[in-house]
């Protein structure tokens, strides 16, 4: 699973070896790997709001560094920079406490870079790139190694094939070279007798790109799966994930806890301006009847005008992916990638009726429909940001697709918005 700021920093490197400027909008602290792109020749300023602007001079042109280059104890940037000095032709001696993963040295030897390590097989690690670096082929290849040898791949005369067991990449791996493909590179992804293989084109012309801020909106009915699709997107991609169905649950909820009623729009409205983040964390929000009365505060114009600039500030910066019945079309209508996730009501109903009884809730299937239905035709007849699919959204119907079908495809989808094809 990734963080966000882990997701970023394969932006970032491919930025510093990227020719012209590249834009990344990265949460979290990449100071490291920072210095370590300038210390090899790549600009980097950061503007005020926060994203960085990278220069790199492309692959095979780096900088030998004038000092070591620190890594801390960032295992993902040691297998990285290594990858990427055992392959150009400079001398650059890396020091840090992240652990040298096993077989290391090898992989950089193999490819004809010198290695030089303590006995111990720890830091620092002194690297006299190849002049001319071979290519990989390797099977059976994983974790850290991957990493460095797909960065060495970068600059090899040749095809570098990695082939991982299992047909699933690592998800590591998978954005590496998702976020490749976006800098221009050509890699291919294929299953070769149960193995996925990626093939790497060596010394492409890395051209500079925009990254991050970007927005995935899932929209949909109750219990259709856009949660549970949304959440293993957000996982995926490294993006901050946000339930804005909590936000009007939590309305809802402090309505009742003054002793009002979600009939009162004024009540309502009065409960959403004093909403507070941690009000989203509570363990009532979920069930009767919280669920029709987040269904009818959510009519409410002036609930859902409170509650626009939390959402659109929550993915404003590093992007995100927000789930909920107007995401598509009213709170980010420029999303570049939007779903609207149905199922029939049958079917949905069935999937909630079956959710309360594996948590042992006694629950009545008929009632439960009833409700579904009650539920899903207030939200889409309202006037205020009706429950629709947006003209732009991809619709997934999950009656007969099941929550890992449905979450390849639109892994795939936002794998290619990505690599922009
Ligand atoms: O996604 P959910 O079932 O937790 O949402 C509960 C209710 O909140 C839903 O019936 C309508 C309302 N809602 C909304 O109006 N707009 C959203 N973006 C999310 C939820």
């Amino acid at each position: 699973m990734f963080k966000p700021d882990q997701a970023a920093r394969w932006a970032l490197l491919f930025a510093g070896l990227a020719i012209g400027e590249s834009r990344i909008s990265a949460s979290g602290d990449h100071s490291v790997l920072i210095a370590a792109l300038r210390a090899l020749g790549a600009t980097a300023r950061q503007d005020r709001d926060g994203t960085w602007v990278i220069a790199g001079r492309g692959i095979g042109a780096l900088t030998e560094p004038d000092a070591v280059i620190a890594v801390g104890a960032d295992r993902w940037l040691l297998a990285a920079l290594a990858g990427l000095l055992g392959s150009h032709p400079i001398f650059a001696v890396l020091t840090g406490d992240a652990e040298c993963p096993d077989g290391l040295p090898q992989l950089l030897q193999s490819i004809g870079a010198l290695v030089q390590h303590p006995a111990s097989g720890g830091m620092p690690l002194a690297i006299a790139g190849a002049c001319d670096a071979l290519p990989i082929d390797q099977s059976g290849i994983d974790g850290d190694l991957a990493i460095a040898a797909l960065v060495a791949g970068l600059n090899a005369r040749g095809v570098t094939s990695l082939a991982f067991a299992g047909v699933e990449l690592p998800a590591e791996i998978a954005l590496g070279i998702a976020t490749l493909r976006g800098f221009g590179a050509e890699v291919t992804d294929d299953v070769d007798d149960g193995q996925r293989v990626i093939r790497l084109r060596g010394q492409p012309e890395l051209r500079g790109c925009m990254i991050g801020g970007l927005v995935i909106a899932v929209d949909g009915p109750a219990a259709a799966g856009k949660g549970t699709l949304a959440r293993r997107l957000a996982a995926e991609f490294g993006l901050p994930y946000l339930d804005t169905g909590l936000l009007y649950r939590a309305v809802a909820r402090l309505v009742f806890d003054a002793g009002g009623d979600p009939a009162d729009a004024d009540a309502a409205a009065e409960a959403a301006r004093r909403l507070r983040p941690e009000d989203t964390a509570r363990g009532d929000l979920r069930g009767p009847p919280v669920d029709g009365a987040a269904s009818q505060v959510g009519a409410y114009p002036a609930v859902r005008a409170a509650l626009v600039d939390f959402q659109r500030q929550f993915a404003g910066g590093q992007g995100g992916v927000l789930d909920g019945r107007d995401i598509g079309t009213v709170i980010f209508p420029d999303a570049p990638i939007k779903f609207f996730v149905t199922a029939s009501a049958d079917a949905r109903s069935r999937r909630r009726w079956l959710e309360l009884q594996a948590r042992g809730v006694a629950a009545d299937f008929d009632q439960i429909a009833a409700e579904m239905r009650s539920r899903d035709a207030n939200d889409a007849a309202r006037a205020a940001a009706p429950m629709q699919a947006a003209a732009d959204a991809v619709v997934l119907d999950t009656t007969d697709l099941d929550a890992d079908a449905a979450f390849r495809m639109a892994a795939d989808m936002v794998r290619r918005h990505i690599a922009g094809l």
